[in-house]
């Protein structure tokens, strides 16, 4: 079975080492397994929420895209497109914003976060907060479910919304799914083995500690960030202790293993910090020089880089158009035209051609009667708890899921192993053939 693997890249900034090291080398690797389906997206829509400056958006959309294809996905293989390019989002976004309890969102970290920090601050508790920022879980839920992921890759800090994701989905299958899973149920998958990268000062890499080494700068300015690497003061000739040393964290995080060990044979012999940061520079530019050029290349030609997006674009949508086309009619937002024609055909008698009608009996129970074009009843379905699972059932034996079984002197309609409808008693046995050819074709999809 194909596990489908999706994840989404929030459009801030320009990605450095870090973003790198942590979440796009271990995506591209992963993507080039087999038996997977992977979908990558610009999260430009999330982007929103956290950014109203136009031309940074602009500017990390390209980037970011550039970034990832200069760094290995392929586009053919994927599905990579930006979240802004597929209106099915924010409307499955709504469907789900219906479903969404209050209470969940309000447990959420990021909103609880802000919510604090206004209290600590004397402030109104949603003082600042959007509605994007409070409903945020929920357009990341509709990222996910639009798709069915099986697997949703993601950093510490989001799993909490991938949980939601699986809250709300299955909230919305119970709900509207008829005892079918409309959606998958995600799963947060956390690589253990990922380097989380050191910055320049020995903390985590972070655009917010100002420590960075630029993914795409060019080779000068890569060899200006090492320069700035923080080391102790043990001058060149004394022994290192590469351990305590993240300068030697960084060079693991792009050499192999014996390449490493030889750089850390080197510096517990005395290597001098100078030299260490040449091999480091080296190294980086071995692992990235050509990707470097990639992607200045695609940086140059934006419209390329439209094609290509617009073109993973198509290629999401046919999946999302008719999937939502589904979740549509699944809570009810369905075309007018079938309902005519149905209420038209229980009112007139003499209507052409086999019907459905559907009726309340004296338990008031909801039933629906199959009946050919003289009026005759072929079957009689069994009662029905509600009108929407009565209507749910005839319809589903008209778009084709029709198991029909003989069982002893009656014919039996079947849906999920369930009986559905039956016929009456039949006289003889060999009037069931008949029967069967006689449902078949009333129940033939119209149009
Ligand atoms: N919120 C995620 C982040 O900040 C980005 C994101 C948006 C995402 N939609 C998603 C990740 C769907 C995984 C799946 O990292």
């Amino acid at each position: 079975m194909t596990t489908r693997i999706l994840t989404g890249i929030t459009t801030t900034g320009t990605p450095h080492l870090g973003n790198y090291a942590g979440a796009i080398r271990p995506a591209v690797d992963a993507s080039r397994a087999a038996n997977v389906d992977s979908f990558y997206f610009l999260a430009d829509y999330h982007a929103l929420i956290k950014c109203d400056d136009p031309l940074r958006i602009q500017r990390s959309r390209l980037e970011i895209a550039a970034t990832w294809l200069a760094c290995g996905l392929d586009p053919e293989r994927v599905t990579f497109y930006r979240q802004s390019d597929i209106p099915e989002i924010p409307e499955l976004t709504w469907l789900l914003t219906c479903v969404a309890g209050k209470g969940l969102l309000n447990r959420a970290h990021a909103y609880k976060a802000s919510v604090d920090k206004n209290l600590a601050a004397g402030e109104d508790a949603d003082a600042g907060v959007t509605m994007g920022l409070f409903s945020y879980p929920v357009l990341m839920a509709a990222d996910i479910l639009m798709f069915n992921a099986h697997k949703v890759p993601v950093g510490r800090d989001q799993i909490q919304h991938v949980e939601m994701a699986r809250d709300i989905g299955q909230r919305f299958n119970h709900l509207f799914g008829n005892g079918r899973a409309l959606f998958e149920l995600p799963e947060a998958v956390i690589e253990e083995s990922v380097a989380t990268l050191p910055g320049l000062d020995g903390r985590k890499m972070s655009k917010s500690y100002d420590n960075t080494i630029p993914l795409f700068g060019t080779s000068k300015q890569l060899k200006d960030a090492v320069a700035r690497i923080v080391t102790d003061s043990r001058l060149p000739g004394e022994p290192k202790d590469a351990d305590s040393s993240h300068l030697f964290t960084l060079y693991q995080a792009f050499a192999g293993t014996a390449q490493s060990a030889a750089f850390r044979a080197e510096l517990e012999e005395g290597l001098g910090w100078g030299e260490a940061k040449q091999r480091l520079t080296a190294l980086l530019e071995a692992e990235l020089g050509e990707a470097r050029e990639h992607y200045h290349t695609l940086i140059a030609r934006p419209d390329d880089l439209e094609d290509i997006l617009l073109a993973g674009a198509a290629k999401a949508r046919r999946i999302a158009t008719p999937f939502l086309a589904e979740l549509r009619e699944a809570v009810g937002l369905r075309s007018f035209r079938g309902a005519l024609q149905s209420a038209a055909a229980g009112k007139k008698k003499a209507a052409k051609g086999a019907r459905l009608v559907s009726f309340r009996d004296e338990d008031g129970g909801f039933r629906f009667r199959l009946l050919d074009a003289e009026g005759q009843q072929l079957l009689l379905s069994e009662a029905f708890a509600d009108g929407r699972s009565a209507g749910a059932a005839s319809k589903r034996l008209q778009t084709g899921e029709l198991d029909l079984r003989i069982e002893g002197v009656q014919l039996v309609a079947y849906l999920d192993d369930q009986p559905v409808a039956r016929s009456a008693v039949l006289e003889e046995a060999c009037a069931a053939e008949a029967l069967i050819e006689a449902v078949s074709t009333a129940l033939l999809p119209r149009d």
